[in-house]
């Protein structure tokens, strides 16, 4: 059995934040910003959550796959902008769509945590165990954000995406990779709530993102090819079968590397880069709603999902639509 997409939806903040007005709080431009990531503008949360954020995705998933929330048997969200330590923001999403009968849980893998969430129900659905899941990947990172620091708040945006799976005889996931080298952790990290503790004396401290992007950059620009070479090897599929690589939106030019370390054009890249910023997690199943949207998506298309972030991490999915 494989796990197959059975409908998708996703959920923006309402409000929009341009290039242009950050250049109104931090020194940089639209010029910069864009040149350098392919970022016009993203959506900001004025009050909504992780969790609310991604309940509306996983509702607009579930209206689009026909599921009931009393149907499903599990739900997965990949976050790294939760609300709370605990209670997980699954258990939050499964309280709202009243899906009583599904297990929740939230996974910590940055922006691969669509596709480690993808992963893991594929490895639940081959052993028979569950039929029925909701994956979301959904980010609130203004929260952690330092807007003062112009390296880093011109990059993020928040958003939410879901996808309900169902277990299937035929299609769905064709194969996946993952992996994890803890040892690049530095490279972009964030602290969330560190210290306070009364034998020490010290009160709790709360910490905003950190980058190196240059690190980043490479490390991205040779897992994303490293990748899907190993899924294509592993499943005898050639580059021409694939239809599109869908890709985490974390820069325009590493998705612009990525697809010339790997021989192929650019229309095989689709990216929404432009009006979301990287909404991280989410970043995959929003494009995969907009392609959906646009009608770009057909029955039987052979689709590769690439995911890296920190961590580091990094997932692909080779599968048919
Ligand atoms: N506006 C204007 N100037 C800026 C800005 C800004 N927003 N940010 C940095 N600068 C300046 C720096 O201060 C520096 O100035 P200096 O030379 O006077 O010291 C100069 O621009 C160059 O800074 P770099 O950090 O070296 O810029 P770089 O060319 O590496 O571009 C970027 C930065 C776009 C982040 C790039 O490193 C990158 O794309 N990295 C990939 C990381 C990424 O995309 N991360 C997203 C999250 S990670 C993920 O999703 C997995």
């Amino acid at each position: 059995m494989t796990a197959k997409i059975a409908g998708i939806g996703a959920y923006v903040p309402e409000r929009i934040v341009t290039n242009d007005d950050l250049a109104k709080i931090v020194e940089t431009s639209d010029e910069w910003i864009y040149s350098r990531t392919g970022i016009r503008e993203r959506h900001i949360s004025t009050g909504e959550g992780t969790k609310e954020l991604a309940t509306e995705a996983a509702r607009r998933a579930l209206l689009a796959s026909g599921v009931r929330p009393e149907d499903l048997d599990l739900i997965i969200l990949g976050t790294s902008s939760p609300d709370h330590n605990f209670p997980s923001d699954a258990c939050g999403v499964q309280a709202a769509l009243g899906a009583v009968n599904a297990v929740a849980f939230d996974i910590s893998a940055a922006c691969a945590g669509f596709i480690f969430a993808m992963n893991i129900v594929q490895g639940f659905f081959m052993a028979g165990v569950y039929k029925t899941a909701l994956i979301i990947g959904a980010e609130t990172l203004s929260k952690v954000t330092d807007w003062g620091d112009r390296s880093t708040c011109v990059l993020f945006g928040d958003g939410a995406g879901a996808a309900v799976l169902k277990s299937s005889e035929d299609g769905g996931i064709l194969d996946m990779v993952m992996g994890a080298d803890g040892t690049k952790g530095s490279a972009l990290s964030c602290t969330s709530r560190t210290l306070g503790n009364f034998l020490l004396g010290t009160a709790p401290q709360t910490g905003f993102m950190a980058m190196d992007g240059q690190e980043v950059f490479r490390f991205a620009v040779r897992k994303i090819p490293e990748s899907v070479e190993l899924l294509l090897k592993k499943t005898g599929i050639s580059r021409q079968e694939i239809k599109y690589y869908v890709l985490h939106q974390a820069n325009e030019r590493i998705i612009e590397a990525a697809a010339k370390r790997l021989g192929e054009p650019m229309k095989k890249f689709p990216t929404s880069i432009a009006r979301y910023g990287n909404t991280s997690s989410a970043s995959i199943p929003l494009l995969l709603n907009e392609m959906q949207g646009r009608g770009m998506l057909e029955k039987g298309d052979t689709l590769i999902l690439s995911g890296f972030g920190a961590g580091m991490t990094w997932g692909a999915v080779l599968l048919e639509w």
